[in-house]
């Protein structure tokens, strides 16, 4: 089902993405070692790998929420359960249990094993295995130091293992990797990329439409057309729009409120003066000058250049804006509600 809030999981589920799926099937099928899959939040990342992995070998482990060595190979064991297959390459690897329930890891003392040590057991068997982490720039050290130098393990010793990373804060994702960082262990290596991106307008309408067919709802092509002018063919707007208007929201209005209120909640994660550029670019500002006169405006104290600087590359890195643009529409409403100062109003 189309409105399903879940990520897809399964090629027949997805709704287009197939030069994106023949890329990715390209990458694996040379054995390219390292892919990044990059987009904004809610353009359909997760849901364009999953269903990628189902032809293939393939490991899937959400990064998103992990804080300590537990959640990390925690995430790891589920991974590595999903597939038979996967679960047959590790049978009799030390620091791992495979049973009828999943795969258990032992990641601490006595015959543990390390998660670069896990990458190097899937790859023994010379088949092909994909290992997809997904918002991995959202780990902290130490974490992050371990998962990337697993990867560069990996990516000089493991020939059959090609790791993909895919993420929403697509500036910090290039940072977590450090290919121009002499610091990184993955320093000098290259990776490609595949950026996911929304549909275009005709796209939308299609997806709402067989949406709607799919759940037996009329709609008129009036509100799918206002629909897909608000939320500017993210699929994941689109999805959240069709299940609320399934379920009986008939006012797009509404949906939008419900929307702008969610990516708001996110916003408001952000530092004081990181909220206060996103208002200021809200209300219109569309240059470095502009940006600061506003915010010097709503502060008044002068802000060094550097300051300011540092902060727009940020919220750029996050993939919240670039060039003093939202790149997706409900946050910018959101930030029109980021009160002065910063906080809500
Ligand atoms: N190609 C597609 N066809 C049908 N539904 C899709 C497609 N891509 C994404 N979706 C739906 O859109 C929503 C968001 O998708 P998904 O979680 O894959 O995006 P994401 O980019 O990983 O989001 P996030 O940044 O929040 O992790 C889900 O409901 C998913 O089912
Ligand atoms: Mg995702």
């Amino acid at each position: 089902m189309l409105f399903d809030p879940r990520p897809k999981t399964s090629r027949a589920e997805l709704f287009d993405r197939e030069d994106e799926l023949r890329t990715l099937d390209r990458f694996a099928e040379r054995g390219d070692p390292l892919v990044l899959v990059l987009g904004i939040r809610r353009i359909g990342k997760t849901s364009l790998v999953r269903s990628f992995l189902s032809d293939w070998i393939g490991v899937y482990v959400d990064a998103r929420g992990v804080r300590t060595r537990a959640d990390l190979f925690r995430v790891v064991g589920e991974g590595l359960s999903f597939s038979q297959r996967v679960r047959r390459l590790l049978r009799g690897v030390r620091g791992v249990r495979v049973s009828a329930s999943g795969v258990e890891i032992k990641w601490r003392g006595r015959d543990s094993i390390s998660l670069a040590g896990l990458l190097h057991e899937l790859g023994r068997s010379g088949k092909r295995v994909l290992v997809v982490f997904d918002e991995v720039q959202s780990l902290r050290p130490p974490i992050s130091v371990e998962v990337r130098e697993a990867i560069a393990y990996a990516y000089d010793n493991v020939s059959s293992v090609s790791v993909i990373l895919s993420g929403s804060e697509v500036g910090l994702l290039r940072d977590f990797v450090g290919i121009d960082d002499p610091d990184s262990p993955l320093y000098g290596r290259y990776a490609l990329e595949v950026e996911v991106k929304r549909f275009s307008h005709d796209l939308s309408v299609e997806f709402l439409r067989e949406g709607f067919r799919e759940e037996g709802v009329e709609v008129g092509r009036g509100i799918i057309e206002e629909a897909v002018a608000e939320f500017d063919g993210i699929v994941g707007w689109l999805v959240y729009f069709g299940r609320l208007y399934v379920d009986g929201m008939r006012d797009l209005g509404r949906i939008v409120e419900a929307a702008v209120e969610t990516a708001l909640r996110e916003l408001r994660h952000l530092r004081r003066r990181e909220r206060l550029v996103l208002r200021a670019i809200a209300e219109g500002a569309r240059t470095w000058s502009s940006v600061r006169d506003y915010v010097e405006g709503v502060e008044g104290v002068t802000i060094p250049k550097a300051s300011l600087t540092r902060t727009i590359k940020k919220l750029e890195r996050l993939s919240i804006i670039r060039n003093y643009e939202f790149l997706d529409p409900v946050y910018e409403r959101a930030a029109k509600r980021l009160g002065r100062g910063g906080g809500a109003s």
